[in-house]
């Protein structure tokens, strides 16, 4: 088991890659700290791990929010005493071109996806830097490599998310902190249905996604999960500042 005997927070646990996240950190033998703002969904995945003969416990915590974000902390303290691994994956995405958006999906867009994740980043930061050290991954996109059109405040968020990883590195480094990302492709989640279903065809959009693919296909959780597997234990311990690409070849270059 690749993380046994760590502690490990991830926020955005109820859904998606959170969720599968959750579920593989525990069976690699984590024991895990399950945070989102849908609390009966984090209750759900962390009965789930329990069932399985994992460790998990749930939090109610928004990460927009600091009295939730210092709770947050609290608790998976005193559930486990020290955390080694930081997941910041909670995110939404608010389409919008730049001259439509209002300045409240602006503020709300950048607030959960950019600053939640320094927010829960430095309210954690102290803890691990007094344990010797820890990992503080992310879930960018690769919305924060490439522009998107009609949907500038998911893309700037996530371009600020990549340089925030890299600012966590360097500034984590003297303490032990190792801090990388992952960047996606299309993944088969609730948020990707929530974009289906905004689009004039969702199942020609599906397999356009699909298609654009050079793997020829949209990425499962579970492809993502394995990379933050990977990037939380040993193996990586050399390995930050880095924005790990996971998509399929999506951004490799031109297909056509
Ligand atoms: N699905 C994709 O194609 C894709 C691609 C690239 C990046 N991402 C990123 O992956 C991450 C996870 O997305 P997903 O696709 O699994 O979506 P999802 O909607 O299935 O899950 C997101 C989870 O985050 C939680 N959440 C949202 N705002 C929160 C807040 N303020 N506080 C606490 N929890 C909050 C939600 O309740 C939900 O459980 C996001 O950061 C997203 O931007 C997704």
């Amino acid at each position: 088991m690749r993380l046994a005997g760590k502690s490990a927070v991830v926020t955005g646990a109820a859904s998606g890659i959170g969720r599968e996240t959750a579920r593989r950190f525990a069976e690699e033998g984590a024991a895990v700290v399950c945070a989102d703002r849908d609390a009966a969904g984090a209750a759900a995945v962390s009965s789930e791990i329990a069932a399985r003969g994992g460790t998990a416990i749930a939090v109610d915590a928004d990460i927009a929010s600091a009295g939730d974000v210092a709770r947050l902390v609290d608790e998976a303290l005193r559930a486990r005493a020290r955390v080694d691994v930081l997941v910041n994956n909670a995110g939404v995405t608010i389409l919008g071109g730049v001259a439509e958006l209002s300045e409240a999906d602006w503020q709300r867009e950048i607030d959960i996806n950019l600053s939640g994740a320094w927010r829960v980043s430095k309210a954690f930061w102290p803890h691990m830097a007094e344990a010797g050290g820890g990992a503080i991954l992310s879930t960018a996109s690769i919305a924060g490599v490439v522009a998107a059109r009609q949907d500038a405040a998911y893309v700037a968020s996530k371009a600020g998310l990549i340089m925030l990883t890299r600012c966590m590195a360097l500034d984590g480094a003297p303490h032990g902190i190792r801090a990388n990302c992952i960047c996606p492709g299309f993944v088969d989640t609730p948020m990707f249905d929530g974009f289906l279903a905004e689009q004039p065809d969702p199942a020609h959009a599906l397999a356009r996604a699909a298609g654009r693919t050079p793997l020829g296909r949209i990425g499962t959780p579970r492809d993502i999960a394995d990379g933050f597997v990977y990037l939380a234990s040993d193996d990586a311990r050399w390995i930050t500042g880095t924005a790990l690409v996971i998509d399929g070849g999506l951004t490799a270059g031109l297909t056509e």
